[in-house]
């Protein structure tokens, strides 16, 4: 585990979007596990600035996103899939048809959810995961419970998480209460995770998740099991 503690939240983006610029350097056709909340925009704002400038080509790039709301559909601003096409998939050559995000109406979310996981694992798995960290701990939606779940599944959001996303939706009762996420055994099976933290208010959650014990109750703690995990954090 490699934590690495920068100054600012820019800082933090850069080096977040170096490593992802140089896996996919390194790996055209690599399969990038990416993330959605406030963290990652920075990060997704430099590699932009990088396929704009030439450095980077998306061409060959599969993606798949960690989680999307229950019931919101594609098209719906608050939609993961939406940010994700707003915030890098329109302003990069990834093709649309690569860029998988969980769909949050699917008519049957387990069998849905298992096939994104077969999905995951017929294209070789997860190359480098990109992931944030909830204030409670929680990866992708996996909220603290008694157990870690291994598949792709639906969650009952917790009210901590409601509380800390409401600032995205004009009130706290438009808050979807359900989401599908994807389970710990795609994150755990991806070659290397990178973990992105920005704020005091994920400083507790930092300290639980990779300083004290693995337990479900903190659900990012598994990733100290993680043979190749790098922690960026901005906390001041
Ligand atoms: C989003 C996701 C969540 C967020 C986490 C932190 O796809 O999986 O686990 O990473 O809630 O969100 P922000 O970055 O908004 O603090």
């Amino acid at each position: 585990m490699n934590i690495i503690h920068v100054s600012s939240y820019e800082e933090l983006s850069r080096k977040a979007a170096d490593i992802i610029a140089a896996q996919v350097i390194l790996k055209p056709d690599c399969i990038l596990g990416l993330a959605t909340g406030s963290t990652p925009i920075g990060t997704y704002q430099n590699l932009i600035k990088k396929y704009q400038q030439g450095d980077l080509d998306f061409s060959k790039v599969t993606t798949f996103n960690l989680d999307e709301y229950l019931g919101l559909t594609p098209d719906h601003p608050q939609s993961y899939r939406y940010f994700m096409n707003d915030n890098l998939f329109y302003h990069v050559n990834v093709h649309p048809e690569c860029t998988h995000v969980p769909d949050g109406c699917a008519a049957d979310p387990k069998a849905y959810g298992l096939a994104y996981d077969q999905a995951i694992l017929e294209q070789g798995g997860i190359d480098l995961q990109l992931l944030g960290i909830g204030n409670n701990g929680h990866i992708a939606f996996n909220e603290p419970a008694d157990e870690f779940v291994k598949e792709t599944h639906t969650v009952e959001l917790k009210q901590s998480t409601i509380e800390a996303n409401k600032r995205f939706f004009e009130s706290i009762e438009q808050v979807p209460t359900k989401a599908i996420t994807m389970g710990m055994g795609s994150i755990m099976k991806a070659k290397k995770v990178l973990l992105i933290a920005d704020g005091p208010a994920k400083k507790e959650a930092i300290e639980k998740a990779f300083y004290g014990p693995i337990c479900p109750q903190v659900p990012a703690s598994i990733l100290q099991l993680h043979p190749d995990l790098t922690v960026i954090c901005h906390l001041d």
